[in-house]
């Protein structure tokens, strides 16, 4: 499924370049059990910051991740949400796992990883040649260019200009190059355009997510396993796992779902879109502002048979809910203004309480217009 077809010259660049700069690449046991990872590496660890740009953080691919940010270790249940049914309105639970402690903050940081350590590995990248070009939307493009600054590798980052300011600031640090396209989330094919004119030149290797099985593998090998992991950590007796949810943007995390299927054959799986996007639902296209998902394609990732087309469910989801009525949405139900709602939460602080503390009267028109749902789902 990955060509493993050995580049011995760009092995030996690779070696040497790691050598140099002290970089160690976990292995997928390791992503999926941090007891596997070395001591020496832990203890490194201790004292290094979650984003800091340091090659120990490779280790830090993981579900497992403390809720620090500074000199976190690993924990055996991956961090989660568990939304309670005043919010939700129905009586099962919900379990919300989180990718906010990851470096860069979100999951995407694993997709990338599993798309170019396989050439640089084989040598058919070769980090003393090459430059690693990560088209996306922003958090697999963030995602890459992190890995890129970590495994000593060039790297140039392409993505919509309407993508927010945070994006591009913390881009400028790390990235070799940036390139804005024209548009925004839904704008997928210009940043694609793009990459047929920089693939002219030779020493430019594009990671396109939608065609890498690097990012479904990881997916599937890593996410599927932390998702198993959890419900088995929180279920109690009678309990069962009815189904999970993804939101889909090259549907590389949805891999995840065909571990599930495989484990728990009784569970639906639902893949989730902007209903101002709705590709999979309606075949249709259109903008939308929430940031990570659904951009009028469907991929190789789907092409691959991801379990949820077997007997499972589409959802769109109304950006404009989420934004304009977000924080209404949390208090209907019960809650009174000033109500903290219980989460077992990964640090932050209580959702509900947030918003209530930042809009007491309501989300003013002006905020509705500018937000936008932020790299770690804020
Ligand atoms: C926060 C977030 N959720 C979900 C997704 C969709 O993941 P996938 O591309 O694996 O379908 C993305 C993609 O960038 C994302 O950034």
């Amino acid at each position: 499924m990955i060509d493993l077809t050995i580049n011995k010259t760009g092995l030996e660049h690779n070696i040497q370049k790691a050598k140099e700069n002290h970089i160690i690449i976990p292995t997928i046991a390791q992503m999926q059990n941090p007891d596997l990872i070395p001591e020496k590496i832990k203890a490194k660890l201790s004292h290094t910051g979650l984003w800091d740009v340091d090659p120990v953080n490779l280790f830090r691919i993981s579900w497992h991740n403390e809720a620090k940010e500074q000199g976190g270790l690993f924990q055996a249940v991956p961090n989660y949400v568990e939304i309670p049914s005043k919010l939700s309105g129905v009586p099962c639970r919900i379990i919300a796992m989180s990718g906010k402690w990851f470096p860069t903050g979100c999951h995407k940081v694993g997709a990338s990883f599993g798309c170019l350590a396989p050439r640089l590995v084989t040598g058919q990248f070769d980090a003393t040649y090459h430059h690693a070009v990560w088209p996306s939307t922003g958090n697999y493009c963030r995602g890459g260019a992190f890995n890129s600054k970590l495994l000593a590798c060039e790297s140039v980052a392409i993505l919509p200009q309407d993508m927010s300011k945070e994006r591009f600031d913390w881009l400028k640090s790390i990235a070799g190059q940036i390139i804005a396209t024209p548009g925004c989330e839904s704008n997928v094919k210009e940043i694609f355009d793009k990459t047929w004119e920089l693939k002219q030149d030779p020493t430019m290797m594009i990671f396109n997510q939608f065609a890498e099985m690097g990012n479904p593998l990881w997916h599937y090998n890593v996410t599927g396993y932390a998702l198993a992991e959890l419900f088995e950590a929180v279920k109690k007796p009678g309990q069962n796992f009815a189904g999970a949810c993804f939101t889909s943007g090259s549907a590389g995390t949805m891999s995840a779902g065909d571990l599930l299927k495989e484990r728990y054959p009784h569970l639906k799986l639902a893949v989730g879109e902007a209903l101002q996007c709705p590709t999979i639902l309606d075949n249709g296209f259109g903008g939308h502002r929430i940031e990570g998902i659904g951009d009028k394609r469907l991929t190789d990732g789907f092409a691959t048979g991801p379990a949820v087309f077997e007997d499972g469910f589409a959802l769109g989801i109304k950006a404009v809910d989420l934004l304009d009525h977000g924080g209404e949405l949390l208090f209907r139900g019960g809650l009174a203004d000033g109500e903290a709602v219980e989460f077992v939460d990964d640090g932050g602080p209580p959702v509900a309480q947030a918003v209530n503390n930042r809009f007491p009267g309501g989300t003013p028109q002006d905020v509705q217009e500018d937000a936008h749902v932020d790299d770690t789902g804020q």
